[in-house]
């Protein structure tokens, strides 16, 4: 199996919240996690692609809504779809039941425009695939039921040659790809910003049956002061 390079990047509060809070500093925190991660000039990983949970992508970019399928559409053929091989940048988005609505196969975070790729399961309908390949949307197959992560890594890497990767949250993401032992490098940007909302977004969230409550640690390879206050932290994940 081939596997990008992993890398989970998150700005977050002191206190694990990934919320967006009305505030200056969180402002530049989150400008600061964009430069550092996508800006051409600024950027520090080299990643060709990003991945964000379903939550994430429904919030972000489809708002919920469903698309409008064609039941009768023809079949479609057997297996993956790749519409741009050769994108500069990718947004990868997992979607098991094959719900997301998007309206267009770009999306444009931070400025910089991410051919969208849809990782899918075998249970996706042919409507769902049909939906996709009129909006040029690639999509590849990876799982049964749930996404198979060692399935999707394999097809992002050889058919998007997508070497090094950014995982873009949310927490249950975060920490579901944590546990399945596939992350070579936590960054952490930490706005010094808090709201002890107790029922925030944080920053590693267990959800069954994507990943379970269980004590890690995580070994720091570097940490800087970025500008207004703002901690760049990198950790790797401990082995056990
Ligand atoms: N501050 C930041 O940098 C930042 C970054 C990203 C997100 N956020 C915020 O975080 C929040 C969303 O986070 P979240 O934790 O609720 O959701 P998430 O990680 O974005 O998405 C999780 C959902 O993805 C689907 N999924 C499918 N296969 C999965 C797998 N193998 N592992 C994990 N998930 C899988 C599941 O939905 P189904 O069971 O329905 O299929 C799961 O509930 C949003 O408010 C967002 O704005 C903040």
């Amino acid at each position: 199996m081939n596997k990008p390079y992993v890398i989970i990047h998150t700005h977050t509060s002191i206190d694990g919240n990934l919320d967006i809070m009305d505030l200056q500093a969180f402002e530049e925190a989150s400008r600061q996690y964009q430069e550092l991660s996508l800006d051409p000039e600024k950027q520090q990983f080299e990643i060709q692609g990003y991945l964000n949970g379903k939550t994430t992508t429904e919030d972000n970019i489809t708002h919920y809504k469903r698309p409008e399928l064609d039941e009768n559409a023809a079949p479609v053929p057997e297996g993956d779809y790749v519409a741009d091989p050769d994108a500069p940048m990718y947004y990868l988005a997992m979607d098991t039941r094959g719900e997301l609505a998007f309206e267009e196969n770009t999306f444009g975070y931070g400025g910089v425009p991410s051919h969208i790729v849809v990782a899918l399961t075998e249970r996706v309908s042919n409507a769902y695939k049909d939906f996709l390949r009129k909006k040029k949307i690639s999509y590849i197959i990876a799982g049964k039921e749930q996404i198979d992560y060692d399935v999707m890594l394999d097809k992002f890497y050889n058919l998007f040659h997508i070497k090094r990767m950014m995982v873009g949250g949310g927490g249950t993401l975060n920490w579901s790809i944590v546990q399945n032992g596939l992350v070579d490098e936590v960054s952490v940007i930490l706005a010094p910003i808090a709201n002890a909302d107790p029922d925030g977004h944080r920053f590693f969230v267990a959800k069954d049956p994507y990943s379970s409550i269980e004590e890690t640690s995580f070994q720091l390879k570097s940490v800087q002061e970025l500008e207004h206050d703002t901690l760049w932290i990198r950790y790797s994940v401990k082995k056990k």
